[in-house]
This record gives structure tokens, sequence and C-alpha cells, in this order.
């Protein structure tokens, strides 16, 4: 079966009054021209969408983690651009004003979220094409769905050559959410995961809760569970004592960028899973499409994004747990050398790092 045939199959659906539907956590209304987002805060127990019409909103959405994951990040920000692109050019502006005011936008929701580097990447591969272009607007919006259709194809291909690690009875473990919440569609570590289904593979997976957001025991828990596949949600520190009970096959992890200087940031938790993995010789994998990749930049920890203490303070909707007269430190990512990583499971196979910088497409992100 071809790849185009078997694309509607494993979509993000979910159920509701009986029958499945399709969503995507990022949309664009090509009738309205507006942004539709999953408000993914108010997950699992309520499926919500915000409509937004301008770029200082797609600010907030992203800071505020309405939408978030890195590929989802950058498909926002792409729509954030457009939609100024459209509102600024109703007013016919001098073309230096133009170029300013899409250089000011681009900045503002740069700095929303400041590890994920996709969002960087596909705004300004975005913006190239557009001022070639000479800021058509049609052209812009064309140029808006090809990114956000490459993306859904990537991470479909990432599915297909992730799928080959699974076998009968694989116990897999994931942390945070890359799931088809946090890209175009499918996801990339949830993507394997997806297509090992629909190859009647049975397996189970582990689903790291990822304090202190939860976007395992909310996201990915979610997404696993509309689509019938085993799993159950652990806590944080309980992974290493199942790597060391021989209760996890391998790991599969998205990410938030690969530097060119070999390391790789994700959700907080990922480098002691990494480093346990290296320990009891389990495999860790991590999932990526091209926006991620980015072999010109090197570490830099002034880009790890530091959020509320409050976050670790206060479960999700409860008062404070926490001692009250105590502060928390809340780093978002952290870094792991590539080393410890056993392949990058990507669009074009999985590869070992080294690899990455032949195969990343010359244009892409
Ligand atoms: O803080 P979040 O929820 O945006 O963090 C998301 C992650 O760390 C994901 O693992 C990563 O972005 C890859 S998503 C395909």
């Amino acid at each position: 079966m071809s790849t185009a045939e078997r694309i509607t199959t494993e979509k993000m659906r979910i159920k509701r009054n009986g029958e499945f539907i399709d969503v995507t956590a990022v949309h664009w209304d090509s009738e309205k021209k507006l942004l539709k987002l999953i408000d993914q805060r108010k997950l699992p127990q309520e499926l919500e969408f915000m409509d937004l019409h301008d770029a200082a909103s797609v600010f907030d959405a992203i800071r505020n983690m309405v939408v978030r994951g890195a590929p989802a990040i950058g498909l926002t920000g792409v729509y954030g651009l457009l939609l100024e692109l459209n509102r600024i050019t109703r007013k016919n502006p001098k073309p230096a004003e133009l170029e300013q005011k899409m250089h000011e936008v681009f900045s503002m929701i740069a700095s929303s979220r400041p590890t994920a580097i996709d969002l960087k990447n596909l705004m300004e591969e975005w913006l190239l094409h557009v001022r070639t272009n000479l800021y058509d607007t049609g052209k812009a919006e064309e140029y808006a769905q090809h990114i956000f259709e490459r993306n859904k194809q990537e991470c479909f291909e990432i599915g297909v050559h992730g799928s080959k690690l699974f076998f009968e009875n694989a116990h897999v473990l994931t942390h945070c959410n890359a799931g088809a919440l946090a890209t175009a569609d499918y996801g990339t570590a949830l993507a394997p995961m997806r297509v090992a289904k629909t190859k009647k593979i049975t397996f189970h997976i582990w689903v790291g809760e990822t304090r202190p957001r939860l976007q395992g025991a909310r996201l990915t828990a979610w997404e696993l569970a509309n689509e019938d596949i085993s799993h159950k949600i652990i806590v944080d520190s309980s992974a290493t004592f199942l790597m060391s009970e021989g209760m996890v096959d391998f790991i599969i992890v998205g990410a938030d960028r690969i530097t060119g200087d070999g390391w790789v940031a994700n959700k907080i938790g990922t480098l002691s899973l990494a480093i346990s993995a290296s320990y009891f010789g389990v495999p860790f994998y991590v999932a990526i499409p091209w926006s991620t990749f980015a072999p010109n930049t090197e570490r830099n920890d002034n880009d790890i994004e530091y959020r509320n203490q409050d976050e670790v303070l206060r479960c999700p909707g409860t008062q404070n747990i926490a001692n009250p007269s105590s502060n928390a430190l809340n780093p978002a990512f952290d870094w792991m050398p590539e080393d410890l990583v056993t392949g990058f499971i990507t669009s074009k196979g999985i590869l070992e790092y080294e690899e990455l910088f032949a195969k990343k497409p010359v244009k892409q992100g």
C-alpha cells in the first residue's frame, strides 16, 4: 500500500458521540483566514478550540502553552506571521514599513518560548520565501500550508521508519508529549506507535507523567487512549527502576533542538532517562522532523526555558501543596549529549548523529 493511501489511517482522531472525528492541534481556516488551536491546557477534561486573529494572540497562545511541542509551536508561529501579513497589507503599507513590521512581529513571536528551535527555523524559512515573493499574501498562505503538510508527511514517515523497531510484546517508554498534539499530525515519538498499531503488533507504552505540567499523564495518555494503545502512566522517577527490572525494551522521545556541537535539548528529565538507559543497555531513540535539527547552532544554556515556580509548587488545579515559605527552580528542558542516543528517527530513516548533517534537506527548516 502506498504512503498516500495509508496516510488517512493513523491520524489523531477522537471519539465524539460514538463517532470518530479527525482533529489537529493547529488548523488554518483558509475561508475565514484565522488560526484554530486546540487549547491543550484543558485536555484531557475538555476538547476546546481557540480562534486566533492576530500575532499578539499567537504570542500569548505559545507563551501560555495553549499550543506546545516544538513543531506545533513552529507551525503556529508561521501562521502568526501570516495573520499579521494579511492584517498589515490591508492598509497598503510602503514596502519598507511592511518589511520593518514583519521583522518586529518575527522577533516578538520568536521570543515567546526560547528552547524549541523549530519556532525560529520554520518562521525564518517562511519569511525568506515570502520576501522573495514580494509579500504576496496568496503565495504566503500557500507556503504556510506547504510547511504544515510537509511536517505531517515527515511525521508519517518517521512513523513508518520507527515502527520497524517494534516487536511482539515490546515495552516502550516515552516522556512528555511528542504526539499529534505537538506536530501537524501523527507526532514524532508517537508516530511509530500509531503505525505499529496498524501493523497489528501488540506492544505496551510506559508514559512518564512529566512533572510539572504533566504533558505525559494528560496529553500522551489521552492520545494513546484515543487510539486504543495499551499504556500505563508512571511517575517520572520510576523509569530507572523499570529499566533495572528489564521492563523497558527501548525508549522513544521527541526533541526541541539538536545542535551542531552534539547536544539534544528536550523536556526536563530526558537527560536522566538517557543516562539510565545507557547504564542498563536500553536503546534510546530521538524522533525528529528536520526543523528540529540546527547544525549551525551550538549548545546555549541561555536558551533553556525556566518557567514559573508555581508550576512546581502547585499541582495543576490545586492549592499550593509545597511548604508555603519555600521557592522552587523550574528548568523546563535539559541537554543530553548525542552519544547517549542510539538513533535519530527521521523521515529519511533511523540515523546516527553524524548522518544528520549529510541527510538534512538543503532548503528545509
Ligand atoms: O514544554 P513543551 O510541552 O512544549 O515540551 C515539549 C517537548 O519537550 C517535546 O518532547 C518536544 O517538543 C518534541 S515534540 C514533537
